[in-house]
């Protein structure tokens, strides 16, 4: 399996240097991405015979964006759809700003994760708006909600915090952001249904241990700095045991302006809704 992974990404990241690079018309891309991809696979096999088949799918590559996606799917499941574990999230369908500056955020260190930040080093702005963008307009299924893991208090602890948040603390309800169907809101808020806990817990702590930022100002650290651990097990447990609504597409709109300023949001997307009309 990793070496298959390893192969379709060195594939993968050649082409897509060869793209990148390229300003002339498409069949001198072609061409001299035919030779750089099969020379780079040469020089790898030498090192790994397993690889051997590996030249003539380099030949079969078309230039079709489900092709260059390929790779990512390797990780992501099929068609983006998410990995068998917590570990590997879910693309397809996401908010494509939203997707773009996680790519971003990998490939300029906001985000950790080593094989991401590889794959994506050498690559441009536009080309992963590309990416971005095909992988929101893929319009598939969520599995079912995972079995609720924590008890009817906690439950009901972390469904207060998604829909009211606390005054008190200063702490403004998720679903002011991320929507009040929790499916997120175009173009670059996430939404928080269809995720795994384990992956939930994953984010939030990473947010917390800054080892994840956003585009500054980084809202999401603010909030993320005011929670227990014991907030983020409610929020988490409950999120995750929530099944997606029958319309599981991100909203055209904010219900409100922001209740903090977000980096990754365009202004004109903040108070979208100041003229009353924005709503769904
Ligand atoms: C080697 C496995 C692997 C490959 C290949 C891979 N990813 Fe990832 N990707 C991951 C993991 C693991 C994470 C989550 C890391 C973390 O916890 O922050 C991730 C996170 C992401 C995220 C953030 C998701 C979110 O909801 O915040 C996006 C977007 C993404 N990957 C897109 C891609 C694209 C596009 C490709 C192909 C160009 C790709 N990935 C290739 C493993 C992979
Ligand atoms: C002020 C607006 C705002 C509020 C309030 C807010 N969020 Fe977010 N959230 C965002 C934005 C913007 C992002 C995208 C950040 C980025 O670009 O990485 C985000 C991203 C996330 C992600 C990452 C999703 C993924 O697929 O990796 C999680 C998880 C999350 N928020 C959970 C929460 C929870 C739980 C709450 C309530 C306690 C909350 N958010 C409240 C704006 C907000």
């Amino acid at each position: 399996m990793l070496s298959r992974v390893l192969g379709a990404l060195v594939v993968w990241a050649v082409f897509a240097g060869g793209v990148s690079n390229a300003a002339g018309p498409s069949d001198a891309v072609a061409s001299s991405n035919a030779v750089g991809a099969s020379s780079a696979v040469n020089s790898s096999n030498a090192a790994s015979p397993s690889n051997a088949a590996a030249p003539s799918k380099a030949h079969a590559f078309e230039d079709t964006i489900a092709e260059r996606a390929r790779p990512c799917t390797l990780c992501h499941g099929a068609q983006g759809r998410a990995g068998p574990d917590g570990y590997y999230p879910r693309i397809a369908g996401k908010p494509a700003g939203y997707l773009l500056h996680q790519l971003q955020n990998f490939r300029d260190g906001r985000r950790q994760y080593e094989p991401m930040a590889v794959l994506l080093e050498h690559l441009g702005d536009d080309y992963l708006r590309e990416i971005a963008g095909y992988f929101a307009t893929l319009d598939l299924p969520y599995p079912p909600p995972q079995p609720a893991a924590v008890s009817g208090a906690v439950l009901e602890r972390g469904r207060r915090l998604v829909a009211e948040g606390d005054a008190a603390r200063q702490l403004p309800a998720c679903a002011a952001c991320h929507g009040s169907a929790l499916t997120g809101v175009v173009p670059a808020i996430p939404g928080l249904l269809g995720l795994p806990r384990d992956y939930l817990n994953g984010q939030l702590g990473a947010w917390k241990a800054g080892q994840r930022r956003a585009h500054a100002p980084d809202c999401m650290a603010e909030i993320v700095q005011k929670l227990s651990p014991d907030d983020i097990a409610a929020l988490t447990g409950w999120l995750a045991a929530q099944p997606l609504p029958a319309n599981t597409h991100p909203a055209a709109a904010l219900p409100a302006p922001l209740p903090l300023t977000c980096g990754g949001v365009p202004a004109s997307a903040q108070a979208v809704n100041a003229a009353g009309g924005a709503q769904r």
